[in-house]
């Protein structure tokens, strides 16, 4: 997820419960990131999330790539190969209004023909295998089937749904109907992403939809940063892991202010695996000055 599961988190998560996450995807790198060329970054600056020496010890990573550029797609698809990668993600999920405009995210649901044009494009010059991330629609939840024989036609590593459409952002609830009819006209393992937060919800999918082949946890992972142990039936506390996160974000960021943003990102999510009151949490969020987030953090997770 852009700016949270960033490396800095994976790499601290993976320190705290190593092996617990299987695979994570990468925040979206963007195709148009390339005009930045022009503005004086580098490659490196531009894909720091992915290089391998910035991933050592962190947990096993598939890159997401965004956009629908597909010479620019081919070329980083084929960089991101000769890095180590044998997978990298398509992106066509995002819901954020600047991206959907531009037919890229979710934005290029509603149109089959432009899904297809990428891929017959891109997927006979492309050296790693490529896997999918998709809501299911745009505008409307019926998009998807219209793009279901497309996806057949190639061969994906992988598809995974996230039933919403882009304009419901994360509002409403996962639209499991669909996501059940349209499962079994997809010959790709399907994987389901959308509201996990607990082990109960896991469990609740894979009853449901037994030709599931995996679950993707978003958010849920910062809810409850434990869940991936919990289905393990192991119970262990967060505390540890969030005080190794925030002491990352210190060393690693430059300024005292971007040093409160990201903890206050982290914060607003991860607080709720801790046994603190609303009150409490809202404390550190409404704290302007470093040294007093940075306490408060410190006695919330004694
Ligand atoms: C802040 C934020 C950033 C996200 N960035 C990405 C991204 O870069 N790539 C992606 O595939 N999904 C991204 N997502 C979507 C999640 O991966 C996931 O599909 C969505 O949150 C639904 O799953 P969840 O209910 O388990 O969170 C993002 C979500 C949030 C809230």
């Amino acid at each position: 997820m852009q700016g949270l599961t960033e490396v800095l988190f994976r790499r601290v998560y993976e320190e705290c419960f190593p092996g617990a996450i299987p695979l994570a995807v990468s925040p979206f790198i963007s195709l148009t990131h390339n005009l930045q060329f022009s503005k004086g970054k580098s490659l490196e600056s531009l894909l720091a999330d992915v290089l391998p020496e910035n991933n050592n010890g962190s947990i096993p990573v598939v890159p997401q790539i965004l956009g629908k550029e597909t010479e620019e797609f081919v070329e980083l698809g084929n960089i991101l190969y000769d890095m180590g990668y044998g997978e990298v993600n398509w992106n066509i999920g995002c819901p954020m209004r600047a991206i959907t405009g531009k037919h890229r995210g979710s934005g290029i649901l509603p149109y089959p023909n432009e899904v297809k044009a990428v891929l017959e494009a891109v997927m006979p010059r492309l050296k790693p295998r490529l896997s999918v991330k998709m809501r299911i629609g745009l505008k409307s939840k019926d998009e998807i089937f219209a793009l279901v024989p497309i996806l057949n036609d190639h061969p994906l590593a992988s598809v995974t749904i996230h039933p919403r459409t882009g304009r419901q952002q994360y509002t409403g609830v996962p639209d499991l109907e669909t996501f059940g009819e349209v499962l079994p006209m997809i010959k790709h393992p399907v994987i389901y992403n959308g509201d996990i937060c607990t082990v109960a919800d896991i469990r609740r999918i894979k009853e449901r939809f037994t030709s599931v082949a995996d679950i993707m946890v978003g958010r849920g992972i910062l809810y409850n940063p434990t869940l991936p142990l919990a289905t393990a039936n192991y119970q262990l506390p967060t505390k540890h892991f969030i005080r190794c996160l925030m002491e990352e974000i210190k060393a690693t960021l430059p300024t005292e202010q971007s040093k409160i943003r990201k903890m206050k990102e982290y914060w607003s999510l991860v607080w709720k695996s801790l046994p603190i009151s609303e009150i409490q949490a809202r404390e550190v969020l409404r704290a302007q000055e470093f040294t007093v987030v940075d306490n408060l953090i410190d006695q919330l997770t004694q």
